[in-house]
């Protein structure tokens, strides 16, 4: 548990580097088992998220270790296939390692995966995506095998662009024989980032970014050695607190092609925004205006992780603005607690409308899940007077330090563990 003490009201002003994306990191560091060989991650951001994940790794035998942001992972020691019940239920991307395994060993038991509760999260496209290569998939009291004598190329179709079953099949279709589509494919970022680390592992592989992938064999490396991309969601929560507390910051090490709708949002409600490919300036006199509709959808549409960010941004602009979240059917928990600092926000089925107060007032409150909870912060900055966000150790599951970085940049910020 965690308590970040907060005195809102101060503007952000400076620059800072952005860290390296946990929703790349993730996914490559199970993709780092689909064959015997050592990797080397540079830019691999500091998160609780990370350090299970290679927890799991060395739980199935394998050496993985993290530096400050560089890790080193020795997957040739791998001696098992079976991820225990408290690691899978830790967060949602453990389920990633099931066509990691599958690839490697042809066999791996595990349970559901954990991960933040913003609506149910089946898996049924994953386990789809692994009988579509000639996977057996048995579920018993929760506990999920998978097991193939040799996984078969095939054309998957993903009823939905789902960037964990795109993952999930991208992983498994470098153990399968034969040539593998899959139709249908996420475009997120991240995906193209995990495709190049697979190319440097031995993949033969392409189409990443757009909604058809091609997997047509694999020859294994003995070595890889990658950079994690940089995090479009920690960036766009910088700059939704910047615009949020009227403040000036520039973010150095990003890639901004990866949030324009977010920066077209910021600037339509009033911030000035002056871009290069490898960072982005924000200045904000505080003064905004509300934009509208905003829809979240799958990449490039606006991101469903920066619904919450964007929504704490603008509740003290002028006007009425509407969010509908197309993505997750449970992602406006942090309504209620945005309510607590005098928010005008009500939720009907998946829209939130929002209108703009002219001030916001501290209170303590309570992080429901990862991205809420650095919505909560975002909040409490612009808010007059002290806040607590309590936390269950949501926020650090996917931001590093964000504390001393937004204290760097003038904000009146303590996390208390
Ligand atoms: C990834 O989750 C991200 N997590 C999420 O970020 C992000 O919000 C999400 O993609 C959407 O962009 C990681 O990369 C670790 P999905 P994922 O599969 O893969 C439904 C954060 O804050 N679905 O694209 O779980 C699902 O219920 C996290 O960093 C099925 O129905 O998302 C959801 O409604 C939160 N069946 C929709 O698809 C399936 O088999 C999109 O989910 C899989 C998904």
């Amino acid at each position: 548990m965690a308590i970040w003490h907060i005195n809102g009201g101060r503007r952000l002003e400076g620059a800072c580097f952005v860290q390296g994306s946990k929703n790349a990191a993730l996914p490559i560091i199970a993709a780092s088992l689909i064959s015997p060989a050592e990797t080397n991650l540079l830019n691999v951001p500091c998160l609780s998220d990370v350090s299970q994940s290679l927890r799991i790794l060395r739980q199935l035998g394998c050496t993985a270790e993290q530096y400050q942001n560089d890790v080193y992972i020795d997957s040739r020691k791998l001696n098992n296939c079976i991820i225990p019940k408290e690691m899978m239920q830790s967060m949602r991307s453990s389920v990633l390692f099931m066509g990691a395994l599958l690839a490697r060993c042809g066999v791996v038991h595990l349970t559901a995966p954990g991960g933040c509760k913003i609506g149910s999260r089946p898996i049924d496209m994953h386990l789809d995506a692994m009988r579509c290569l000639g996977a057996e998939v048995t579920e018993e009291n929760g506990e999920i095998i998978c097991k193939a004598s040799k996984l078969k190329g095939n054309d998957i179709f993903l009823k939905y662009p789902s960037v964990g079953a795109t993952e999930n099949a991208m992983l498994a279709a470098c153990g399968a024989e034969g040539e593998t589509i899959i139709r249908g494919a996420a475009k997120e970022p991240e995906i193209v980032d995990l495709q190049e680390y697979l190319i440097k592992m031995g993949a033969f592989i392409n189409g990443a970014g757009t909604s058809r992938i091609t997997v047509s064999g694999f020859e294994a490396e003995a070595s890889a050695g990658h950079r994690i991309m940089p995090d479009r969601i920690a960036a766009s929560t910088f700059l939704c607190a910047a615009a949020a507390t009227g403040g000036d910051i520039e973010l150095r090490g990003v890639d901004s092609r990866h949030f324009l709708q977010l920066r077209h949002f910021l600037n339509q409600a009033g911030c000035d925004i002056i871009s290069s490919d490898r960072s982005v300036r924000l200045i904000s006199k505080g003064i905004l205006h509300s934009i509208g509709q905003v829809q979240t959808e799958p990449y490039p549409g606006f991101p469903t992780d920066a619904q919450p960010l964007l929504m704490a941004a603008l509740l003290k602009a002028q006007g009425k603005t509407e969010y509908t979240e197309n993505v997750f059917e449970g992602r406006f928990c942090h309504v209620s607690q945005l309510r607590r600092m005098g928010a005008d926000v009500a939720v009907c089925g998946n829209t939130a409308s929002a209108w703009g107060v002219k001030s916001l007032k501290g209170a303590a409150v309570t992080a429901s899940d990862l991205r809420a909870g650095a919505a909560l912060i975002i909040a409490a900055l612009s808010a007059q007077g002290k806040s607590l966000v309590i936390d269950r150790g949501y926020i650090t599951r996917g931001y590093e330090s964000l504390d001393n970085k937004l204290r760097y940049l003038g904000a009146d910020i303590n996390m208390e563990i």
